[in-house]
C-alpha cells in the first residue's frame, strides 16, 4: 500500500551542541539527514517525501535535492508541530501520511510497512518500544512512588495516520493553541484510537553528542 511522508527537519539541533542543524552533521561518511531520506527514496511504497526545512539550510537542501526524486521542501515552523502542519498542507489530501524524524535515520522498511498497514486498518499507529528501565516519579529529587512499567512503551516515529485523522488533529490543535510532543497526542485528544507497532531499540532519534558514537556502532553492526 502506498504513503507519503512528511520529514520533519527543520530545527536547530541546541542539545548536540554543534551551532548549526545536527541533520547536517556527518555520520558515516554522510549528513544525517541523508540516511533518513534514503530509506524513504528508496521504499517503493512512498510515493512523495515532504522534507520540512529551515531557511538557513537552503542552500544545502537545494544540492542534494537533484539527487532525488520523490522529495518536495516546504518551511518549517518554531516548534516541531508547526514544521509538521506545514508539511501537512503539501501533501496529498487521502490515503497514508507518515510523520518522521529527521533525526531517526534508523527506522526499518518491514516497520514502515507495518505501520502502513496498521493506519490502513485503524487510522493511527506509532512506532514503540516497551520502557527496559525502572521509572520512578521524582519531585525535587525526592521519589514520590514507582511507576509499574508494565504498560509503558517509549514512543518514537514514524507515526502513521489516514490522512483526515492527521488533517482534524492539527486543526483542532492550531484552534486550542495545544502543542503536543508528537502527533499521536493531538490525535489521542481527537479522541480517535492510536495503534502500538512494537518497533526496534535502535530506532534511536540522534539528540545529544553521545548519540553519535551510538548511532557509528549500529551502523558497523549492520554492515557485518
Ligand atoms: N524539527 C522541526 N522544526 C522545529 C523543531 C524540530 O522540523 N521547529 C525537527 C528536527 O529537525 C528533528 C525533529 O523535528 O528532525 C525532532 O526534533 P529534535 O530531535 O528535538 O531536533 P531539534 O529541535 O533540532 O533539536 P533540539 O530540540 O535539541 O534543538
Ligand atoms: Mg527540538
Amino acid at each position: 500500500m502506498n504513503y507519503q511522508v512528511i520529514i520533519p527537519a527543520a530545527g536547530s539541533g541546541k542539545r548536540m551542541g554543534a551551532g548549526y542543524n545536527k541533520l547536517l552533521m556527518n555520520l558515516a561518511g554522510r549528513p544525517i539527514i541523508l540516511h533518513t531520506l534514503d530509506v524513504f527514496e528508496k521504499d517503493s511504497s512512498c510515493s512523495r517525501i515532504i522534507l520540512v526545512i529551515h531557511s538557513d539550510d537552503d542552500s544545502f537542501f537545494a544540492e542534494i535535492q537533484s539527487h532525488y526524486t520523490k522529495i518536495h521542501i516546504v518551511y518549517g515552523g518554531s516548534e516541531r508541530q508547526y514544521s509538521v502542519y506545514n508539511g501537512l498542507k503539501a501533501a496529498e489530501t487521502e490515503g497514508i501520511i507518515l510523520v518522521h524524524d529527521g533525526a531517526r535515520p534508523f527506522i526499518r522498511p518491514e516497520t514502515i510497512s507495518h505501520l502502513v498497514q496498521s493506519a490502513s486498518e485503524c487510522g493511527a499507529a506509532i512506532a514503540a518500544v516497551p520502557v527496559k528501565d525502572t521509572i520512578k516519579k521524582v519531585i525535587d529529587f525526592e521519589v514520590i512512588e514507582t511507576v509499574d512499567r508494565s504498560s509503558l512503551w517509549q514512543v518514537q516515529t514514524p507515526q502513521a495516520f489516514r490522512f483526515s485523522v492527521l488533517q482534524s488533529a492539527h486543526e483542532q490543535a492550531q484552534k486550542e493553541q495545544f502543542l503536543g510532543t508528537d502527533e499521536a497526542s493531538l490525535v489521542e485528544k481527537n479522541g480517535h484510537v492510536v495503534k502500538i507497532v512494537e518497533s526496534d531499540y535502535d530506532n534511536i532519534k540522534l539528540t545529544t553528542p553521545e548519540d553519535l558514537y551510538f548511532a557509528e556502532a549500529i551502523i558497523n553492526k549492520r554492515n557485518q
